[in-house]
């Protein structure tokens, strides 16, 4: 059963709470159901210390408690997404559900965690051409960005059509043999261009976009912050044209 503890999204609102648990508990007397869990989600646990998570988490406690008195014994009891596990212990209950920081990423909007998180995913691409540029060129669509010097332009084969975001049009991070470079110009579709200066970037070699910070990479925080949006986008958009490896315990 899940209780609206003050997200106003999915759940028995409080006022509806004790309707819905009687009615439960009076379909499990009758041998219809079993009711195995009661459950809300919290608005704001990305701002550990805000007032609403005592006051979220204070409501569901009620709900259980209203749950417990009309003889419901549920084994799962539970409110906390990654915002919670990660920074507040009153939230916990009986389990979490985590949701980004299974990513690695970090769901506190200054890119910072209490508890270390490691980026479970990397995204790679073959850098498909490169090509030496003379000063002055127009790159990509509305030719926003222009050649200062003779160059070289590395081509990407990414674009918004596998998720990568528009939005991060002259901005989105990317590493190429050890040195990082931002994208040059618009995303289009299914690409879209560095400017490489002089280093020795050769078609087929490895473009990261986002994965690990200790490994030198961009990470998806970067992204996110590239794009004006939030980690959790950077890694669920990503469409059906980027294959997936699975490697560690996940391979096995
Ligand atoms: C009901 C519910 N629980 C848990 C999560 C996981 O949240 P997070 O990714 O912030 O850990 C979500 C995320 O959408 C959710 O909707």
């Amino acid at each position: 059963l899940k209780v609206d503890s003050g997200l106003g999204r999915g759940g028995a609102l409080p006022g509806d709470w004790q309707r819905l648990v009687d009615q439960a508990a009076a379909a499990q007397s009758a041998g219809h159901l079993d009711v195995t869990g009661v459950w809300s989600h919290l608005a704001r646990s990305n701002e550990p210390g805000h007032p609403s998570i005592a006051a979220q988490t204070a409501t569901f406690d009620a709900a259980v408690a209203y749950a417990n008195s009309a003889g419901l014994e549920p084994c799962h009891v539970h409110l906390a997404n990654s915002g919670g596990a990660l920074a507040s212990p009153d939230t916990w209950f009986t389990m979490v559900r985590p949701g980004i920081a299974i990513y690695g990423v970090t769901p506190f909007p200054d890119g910072a965690s209490p508890v270390e998180l490691v980026p479970a995913m990397t995204l790679r691409a073959t850098v498909a051409l490169a090509k030496r540029a003379p000063a002055g060129l127009g790159v990509s669509y509305g030719h926003t960005y222009t050649t200062e010097r003779e160059t070289t332009l590395a081509l990407v084969p990414l674009g918004y059509g596998d998720g990568i975001p528009r939005h991060a049009s002259g901005r989105g991070p990317v590493l190429v043999g050890g040195q990082r470079f931002r994208i040059a110009g618009r995303v289009c579709m299914d690409q879209f261009v560095l400017d490489v200066g002089d280093a020795a970037v050769h078609a087929g070699d490895v473009a990261v976009l986002f994965g690990r910070a200790d490994r030198g990479e961009p990470t998806a925080y970067d992204w996110a912050v590239a794009a004006d949006t939030i980690g959790y986008e950077i890694v669920t958009r990503l469409g059906a044209r980027v294959s997936r490896t699975y490697v560690g315990e996940v391979a096995r």
